[in-house]
């Protein structure tokens, strides 16, 4: 799991100007990447069936709210941003207009028929493996039956995925997320993607390539591919052989137009072999990689039920370090996790000393029902999490200080994604995901060029070279 967007809320923008008669929709993504494009995806289904996007609530005859439940109170904030669409609903029924309420996402999934229950006000509730049914269930919501979607087949997993349509595609820029894997078997004991996303599965090639393909057409220049555990993805090649996800980036990097790749989240035991030497071998794959560990003592890593020790982790790190020096690590942290000492915990700062990060995601572990983590003895006072969560930020952050100041004066390959929020500016990406702000005399939106770093922070600035 990556948690870049964790705590980001998107909205969707709308992709085309609304005819004044067309049904409209509103759609507010919580948690990771894969919310984004599950939305994205949500989107071209309801398009399909006739309606278009707005920004605005008030506006909408469906209002979809894609949640997230991996940390604390997911659902208590889902319950009160229903209850602010209490009145919106109230107002629109006087003008004589009905609006459907749905719930989509991992809260969806791991609540079911209790969100109506408790907030009767939501006329929908669907579940990420159900997407394809949400045209059908929206209906079946209009003519007033309140419906619940979220039983389903594991094969049936990636038919909620309607290809995405090259026009709307466009309009997205030149990056895009591509999901190629759903579900994890790891059962970390903190973590509930294992109940709400289900079981490991992997998305067929051809229907991977033929995406990628699709993009490229499209105007897109970078692809992410997405996954909850994306290096388990695996599958049968054209050639008939079984393919890991290093076969994999190795045909994608083939295609035309695409210039950059990037995968995300891995699960160090998953690292293997082939995925390696694609790092190795392909300039076109980002040297960055999202790498969690969550801890540094090995009592800690068994109680999480992580299936690696540090000294796993570190040799991993120093393998891939090997065959691609430049590669930048990121990481997700869990503080205070049940039975976690003071001496554990200096375990998880020399491990975080030894790797380097140049970014990392930290959290205070919470426990979350139903994970084995939640009824563990020794949970450790609110307090000390606070403590320890600092420590280790103050370390994370001078960490990702010393990354950038590094940058200051070299020239970096940047690919230009959007016009800057000022005029004459434009906006690129470092290959290690910072965004860097240069002259729009750098070059146009998709363009990849090299520029020299002037100005370091969390946002970079350059100037064309
Ligand atoms: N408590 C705190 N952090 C958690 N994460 C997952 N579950 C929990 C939890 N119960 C963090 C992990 C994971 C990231 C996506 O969120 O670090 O890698
Ligand atoms: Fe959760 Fe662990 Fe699976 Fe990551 S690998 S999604 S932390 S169970």
């Amino acid at each position: 799991m990556n948690e870049e967007m964790m705590t980001t809320e998107t909205r969707q923008s709308a992709n085309a100007p609304a005819s004044p008669a067309a049904k409209r929709y509103f759609v507010k993504t919580y948690g990771c990447q894969m919310n984004v494009y599950d939305s994205q995806r949500m989107a071209d289904a309801l398009a399909a069936d006739g309606y278009s996007a707005t920004e605005r609530p008030d506006e909408a005859d469906l209002i979809l709210l894609n949640t997230c439940h991996i940390r604390e109170k997911a659902a208590e904030k889902v319950y009160s941003e229903v209850g602010r669409l209490r009145e919106i609903k109230a107002q629109r029924k006087a003008a004589g207009r009905q609006t459907t309420i749905a719930v989509a996402g991992c809260v969806a999934q791991a609540e079911g028929a209790e969100i109506i229950r408790r907030a009767p006000l939501v006329d929908l509730v669907i579940g990420p493996q159900t997407y394809h049914r949400l045209p059908a269930a929206v209906n079946r919501a209009l003519s007033g039956e309140k419906v619940i979607e979220t039983d389903y087949a594991v094969e049936d997993k990636f038919d909620h995925l309607p290809a995405p349509k090259p026009a709307a595609t466009r309009s997205r820029g030149v990056t895009a997320f591509l999901t190629v894997q759903e579900g994890c078997d790891k059962f970390c004991t903190f973590c509930v993607v294992p109940y709400t996303r289900g079981a490991e599965v992997s998305r067929p090639v051809g229907q991977i390539l033929a995406e990628a393909n699709r993009l490229a057409a499209s105007g897109v220049r970078e692809v992410t591919l997405l996954g909850q555990n994306v290096n388990a993805w695996h599958g049968e090649g054209p050639d008939g052989r079984a393919w890991g996800l290093g076969e994999l980036l190795r045909r994608l990097a083939g295609i035309p137009g695409l210039a950059r790749l990037r995968y995300t989240t891995s699960h160090p035991r998953d690292m293997d072999d082939g995925l390696i030497a694609a790092h190795r071998d392909l300039p076109v794959l980002m040297p960055y990689l999202h790498l969690p560990v969550q801890a540094g003592s090995d009592r800690i890593l068994k109680a999480m039920n992580r299936r690696h020790t540090a000294e796993d982790y570190i040799r991993l790190v120093e393998r891939i370090r090997a065959v691609r020096p430049d590669i930048a690590l990121s990481g997700d942290f869990i503080v205070g996790f049940p039975g976690e000492t003071d001496a554990d915990f200096e375990d998880t700062l020399d491990l975080v000393r030894k790797v380097g990060y140049a970014t990392a995601y930290s959290f205070k572990y919470s426990p979350r029902a139903g994970t084995p983590g939640a009824d563990m003895a020794d949970q450790v006072p609110e307090d000390v999490k606070d403590k320890r969560l600092q420590a280790l930020q103050d370390l994370l952050d001078e960490q990702q200080a010393e990354f950038v100041r590094h940058l200051k004066g070299k020239p970096v390959e940047i690919l230009i994604e959007r016009a800057g929020k000022e005029p004459g500016l434009v906006v690129g990406r470092s290959p290690w995901l910072q965004p860097v702000i240069v002259d729009e005399k750098a070059g146009g939106i998709g363009d990849i060029v090299t520029v020299r770093i002037t100005g370091t922070g969390y946002t970079l600035y350059a100037e064309p070279l």
